[in-house]
Formats: C-alpha cells, structure tokens, sequence
C-alpha cells in the first residue's frame, strides 16, 4: 500500500524542520526538506559567480540539483549541510527562488523525490508551495505561522548567533517579504491546509497538534 504525504509549509523560523523531522520520525516514514534543493541550487549560483536573477542561468544551474530524503546533491555529489545553511546561502536561496524557470526545473525534482518516498511508506514535505504547488494531493496539509519575533528567537538560539537578534530579524522579514511577493508560487497556506500559529507552543505540542490530524486519517 501506498504510504500518506503530509505536507508542512511555513515562514523561516515556524518551526517547520523540527516539527517535520519529529512527525516524520513518529509517523515512520522520511522527512524530505524542499529547502535543501532550492539551497543548494542557490550555493551553485553562487560558486559559480553567476547573475542571480538570471533565469536560463539558474535553471541550467538547477538542473545540476537532486534531492532525496537525506539532502541535497549537485551533479550527485552530497552537498554538506553547513555549506547550505549559512546566512549567505539563505539569502540567496530566498533571491533565487523568486525566479519562475528554476523553480519549473525544480518541480519534478520535488515531486519524483516525494513519490519515491510514498512508495516506501510516506513523508512529510517541508517547504513553501508544498500543499499549494508540488503536492496538491497529499493527504494532510499544515502551515505553520508565528510571530516575525518569536522566530528571529527561535533562528538566533538553533544556530547559536544570540548576539546577533536585530539582524536576524531583519533577514528573515527580508525573506518573508521575498517569499510571500513572489509572482510564481508564493507562500501562502493552500484552501485545504490546516494553519496552526506556534508562537506560545512548545515544539511537543505543536508536533503532538499534527500527529493527531495525521491520526484522524487513518
Ligand atoms: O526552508 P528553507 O529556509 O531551507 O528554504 C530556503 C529558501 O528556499 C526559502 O527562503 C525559499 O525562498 C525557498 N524555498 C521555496 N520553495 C520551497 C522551499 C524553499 O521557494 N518549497
């Protein structure tokens, strides 16, 4: 039997990655972390000194990208995950997703990885246009909020940058704006997804929130 596919969207900082690596774990299936493609499609441009927002350039660099349930890989070599998370890279997987014929590379991307999964037993799919775009069909669809402050909190503690609050905050207003104004798949929670806000949830609760949609599925 075909396992289910629960898709978890939100904003830098909602949570999402814990959230989707404890379900995924409760659940028994994989966590596949969209982000990590757009990331290392970004590291790429980067590398490669190219034009950030040109479009042919950045989908023929995308085209280079593969993802499975364990990250992300350019011309299938594992791309280690600190390259992809520093705050340069953020920023320019922000700018760089912006750009339509990318993300139309990195849609079969997203989607084959997602439907391998299904077939072993399932996933939960993190990202921005999960319940919107790539799987419009999954079973269960959650979008996670929080407060813009809340969660420049959350990114300074994770990643250990305390000192370094006001800028924090400051990048991740950037990227929400970036991601949320976007012309091609914006962020924004589907018509059929569940929107929980996480800012006075602990990570338990909030996990043990999607555990239960995910029981009344069954
Ligand atoms: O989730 P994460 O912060 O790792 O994603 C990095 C960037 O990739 C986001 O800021 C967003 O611009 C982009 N992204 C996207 N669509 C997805 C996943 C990520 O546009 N499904």
């Amino acid at each position: 039997m075909k396992g289910i596919l629960v898709t978890i969207d939100g904003p830098a900082g909602s949570g999402k990655s814990s959230v989707a690596r404890q379900v995924a774990g409760r659940l028994g299936v994989v966590n596949l972390n969209t982000g990590a493609a757009y990331r290392a499609a970004a590291l790429l441009a980067l590398r490669e000194k190219a034009d950030l927002s040109d479009g042919p350039r950045l989908a023929a660099l995308a085209s280079r990208v593969s993802l499975d349930p364990d990250g992300a890989s350019i011309d299938g070599e594992r791309v280690d995950e600190p390259d992809l998370r520093s705050p340069e890279v953020s920023a320019a997987a922000s700018k760089v997703s912006v750009n339509a014929g990318l993300r139309e590379v990195l849609l079969p991307v997203q989607r084959a990885a997602a439907s391998e999964a299904r077939e072993r037993g399932g996933a939960v799919v993190e990202g921005r246009d999960i319940g919107t775009v790539v799987l419009p069909d999954a079973e269960l669809k959650v979008f996670l909020k929080a407060d813009p402050d809340e969660r420049a909190r959350r990114r300074a503690k994770q990643t250990g940058r305390e000192g370094e609050l006001d800028r924090i905050r400051e990048a991740i207003s950037r990227r929400d704006r970036q991601d949320s104004e976007r012309e091609v798949s914006p962020l924004k929670p589907a018509d059929d997804a569940v929107v929980l806000d996480t800012t006075s949830l602990s990570l338990e609760e909030v996990v043990s929130q999607v555990l239960d949609l995910a029981d009344g599925l069954r």
